[in-house]
């Protein structure tokens, strides 16, 4: 009954890992899927995860129970602070309705389902470029991607003023993707400034934004200046959505450990979308696991863990940059042709290189280097080690 199904593509994403794991070569480079490593090249365990998995082992009174729907509260709690501020109103004033999902993905999947159920609207506006997976997600849920311009390819900046008109002419009450910080895959965020123009333009049209949250404290090192922007919208009183992921920030990538968040206007409201999260989540997978969420909680309610784990994020933060610099440097010191000043001022985990698809195939072919064919490539996967490697194989693919 199988016989005529088609063979599916590989991920644009994860699929570069499953070409990467079929080379051979000794000198291979995997800088397709966001993953941090160190300089070594090897992936991390924080210290403070560690401290954390060890409390949660040696503690006789922890069981394999199931947790409710909406997933362990103290998680749930903890991570609206993180995202909103302990000092938010929305959370002073309970209008804030949180569950735990499976990470960014599930995060973004269980609010589109509900939107798709609750809500009037299925236009779903994402920027162009966006993360690969996002008009999956939406599209899946049974929302209607469309896109609004955000990447200049000219300055490989912001294009602020496409994204103004597009948002402006977007129907009343659409909903609106934006990424709460270090864009996936441009690395390139509005200003402070800017963020407060298309806050007064959502909410000026009645639009709905839903944040994707996925490396708050990984761009800038600093966990609050990276939650600005969804701060920006709470701060008015109106409704938004934010997807919460810890993959990256605590490197918990397999644990798929991450929350949704619906800001409601009363706390009345807040119970009922509640209520109705539940339904979403019950038929899709019951319940959330509970190990990368009680390691969570443990470090984000102890201030000692609180800090160690701020101190582990910025160096990783701190890595990153400094992979931007060496790399910039690197392309100088080779006299490759053009500007690659957006190496550093692009933030984030990803740098857009400008590199066109020929430009990245033959990367892979002779330098055994590997990214998605975007151009994108995750500097959380560089060393100081095999920058010139990467250096050597841009210079060679923009001068053939
Ligand atoms: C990425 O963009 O590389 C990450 O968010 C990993 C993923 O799931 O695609």
């Amino acid at each position: 009954v199988f016989a005529n199904i088609a063979k599916a593509p590989e991920d644009p994403i994860l699929g570069v890992t499953v070409a990467y794991n079929k080379d051979s070569s000794p000198i291979k480079l995997n800088l397709g899927v966001g993953a941090y490593r160190t300089e070594e090249g090897k992936p991390l365990v924080l210290n403070v995860v560690r401290r954390a998995e060890q409390l949660l082992v040696n503690d006789p009174s922890r069981v394999k129970e199931y947790l409710p729907i909406t997933g362990l509260a103290d998680f749930n709690k903890l991570s609206a602070k993180l995202i909103f501020g302990a000092d938010s109103p929305a959370i002073q004033e309970n209008r804030v309705a949180t569950v735990q999902c499976l990470s960014g993905t599930g995060s973004l999947r269980v609010g589109a389902e509900f939107l798709a159920k609750h809500y009037h609207q299925n236009s779903i506006y994402i920027p162009q470029p966006t993360w690969g997976n996002h008009p999956k997600v939406f599209t899946m849920a049974g929302l209607s991607p469309k896109y609004y311009r955000y990447y200049d390819p000219e300055t490989r900046g912001l294009n602020f003023q496409g994204l103004l008109e597009d948002l402006s002419s977007a129907p009343s009450g659409a909903i609106v993707l934006l990424h709460a910080c270090a864009h996936n895959p441009t690395g390139v965020d509005p200003t402070v400034e800017q963020w407060e123009q298309i806050r007064q333009l959502i909410r000026s049209k009645g639009l709905l934004p839903f944040f994707d949250s996925a490396y708050q404290g990984f761009a800038s090192g600093s966990l609050d200046a990276d939650a600005q922007s969804v701060r920006i919208f709470v701060a008015d009183g109106g409704e938004c959505l934010a997807a919460q992921s810890y993959a990256k920030n605590m490197g918990l990538y397999g644990e798929r450990v991450g929350a949704l968040s619906i800001v409601c206007r009363t706390a009345d409201v807040a119970s009922r979308v509640e209520s109705q999260l539940k339904l979403v989540i019950r038929p899709m997978y019951s319940n959330p696991p509970i190990h990368g969420a009680s390691i969570v909680a443990t470090i984000l309610k102890d201030r000692d863990m609180y800090n160690e784990w701020t101190i582990e994020l910025k160096a990783m933060a701190d890595r990153i940059i400094s992979m931007r610099q060496q790399l910039f440097d690197a392309l100088r010191d080779r006299g490759t042709p053009g500007d690659w000043s957006h190496i550093i001022k692009q933030i984030g985990m990803f740098t857009f290189t400008g590199l066109n698809t020929e430009q990245v195939a033959f990367m892979t072919k002779e330098y055994h280097i590997y990214m998605t064919s975007d151009g994108r490539i995750s500097m959380a996967g560089l060393s100081s080690r095999t920058v010139p490697h990467l250096a050597d194989a841009i210079h060679a693919a923009v001068t053939r």
